[in-house]
């Protein structure tokens, strides 16, 4: 079993001291999303992706089963590397069908937890195959990731909906960056549907969704020593219509000042003041397609699930 490093615990705390300085001191207050994974936030997501309102995971999974077959197919690669690979659940899947061909699965995910669970447990039950993982950030360093015969790339979980458009961009850029023509990416994205069940996903009964989102201020806790009170704070899920996504935001339940000594500075709420943590954008089909497209693919596949709520995209670098 290998891990290899590309984002050092120390470098990783220094990105949150920036990221966390610069989004609490703007207004309106943000947050980037890439915080909520330590260990716990992880165990957490877990947990989201069993939930009955949250449809997104067994849905792209059931599509999987569906396709991977076809997916397999097409692409035949030889080493598959996955982006934000969290616990690889899904991704037996995949590694079933692609069999006769891989000799290498690169799991990448900046949770150094669950990247190395996920190893351990995929060495164990992929004997044949050199399982690679990386603690790496998908936003910056693709280009270090391990190369070695026929790639594909798979990126699952609706997680390109996390990033904003222009980092969207760049980060598809960047994908076709580091493939050679013929070269296949695998894209699982949210598309558009019922505002109930969206808000649902996001918003569930059993609080979970609310527990993961307060977890990045534990987070803040843990690093910066901040004292901030995840009680005194609620989750709001919103759509926003215009933009197409789903905002997660922390609601302040009263005004308070909040000490973040790691950073040297004092954050002030005001009641009903909010932090973005997350946004989720859902998709058209053709929108997508198109932003593929703009970044080099070719768009072959587009597996849609009965409800139309999730699609599967197998796109090859022109
Ligand atoms: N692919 C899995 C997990 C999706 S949750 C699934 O489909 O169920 C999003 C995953 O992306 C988490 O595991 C999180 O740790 C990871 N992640 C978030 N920001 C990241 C970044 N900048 N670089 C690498 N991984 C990131
Ligand atoms: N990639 C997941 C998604 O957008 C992440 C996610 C699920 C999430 N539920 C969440 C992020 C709640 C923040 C809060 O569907």
């Amino acid at each position: 079993m290998i891990v290899d490093v590309h984002l050092r615990p120390e470098e990783l705390d220094e990105k949150l001291r920036e990221d966390a300085r610069r989004g609490l001191t703007s207004a309106p207050k943000y947050l980037s999303p890439t915080w909520l994974y330590d260990a716990q936030g992880s165990a957490l997501f877990e947990e989201i992706t069993r939930l009955p309102e949250y449809y997104p995971t067994r849905t792209e999974f059931a599509l999987l089963q569906q396709r991977a077959a076809d997916f397999a197919e097409a692409a035949r690669p030889e080493m598959l590397v996955e982006l934000g690979s969290g616990s690889s659940e899904k991704t037996h899947v995949l590694l079933d069908a692609l069999e006769s061909h891989l000799h290498t699965y690169v799991p990448q995910d900046v949770s150094e937890p669950a990247l190395r669970s996920a190893v351990a447990r995929l060495s164990v039950e992929y004997p044949n195959l050199t399982v690679h993982g990386v603690v790496g950030d998908f936003t910056d360093s693709l280009a270090r990731l391990p190369s070695g015969g026929k790639r594909a790339i798979a990126f699952l979980g609706g997680t390109i909906g996390n990033l904003v458009p222009s980092e969207r961009a760049e980060f598809l850029a960047g994908t076709a960056g580091i493939l050679r023509t013929g070269e296949w990416l695998l894209l699982g994205a949210g598309l558009v549907t019922d505002l109930d069940a969206l808000l649902a996903a996001y918003d569930d009964a059993a609080g979970v969704t609310a527990e993961f989102d307060k977890n990045v201020l534990r987070v803040l806790n843990d690093r910066l020593d901040a004292d901030f009170d995840p009680d005194r704070f609620v989750h709001r899920a919103v759509w926003d219509a215009e933009n197409e996504w789903i905002e997660m935001r922390l609601e302040a339940t009263e005004a308070m000042v909040v000490r973040i000594p790691g950073l040297d500075l004092d954050i002030t709420f005001d009641e009903g003041e909010q932090i973005r943590t997350e946004i989720s954008a859902k998709f058209r089909l053709s929108g997508l397609a198109q932003e593929l497209e703009d970044a080099g693919f070719s768009v072959r596949h587009e597996w849609v699930d009965p409800a139309g709520r999730f699609v599967l995209l197998g796109a090859s670098r022109r």
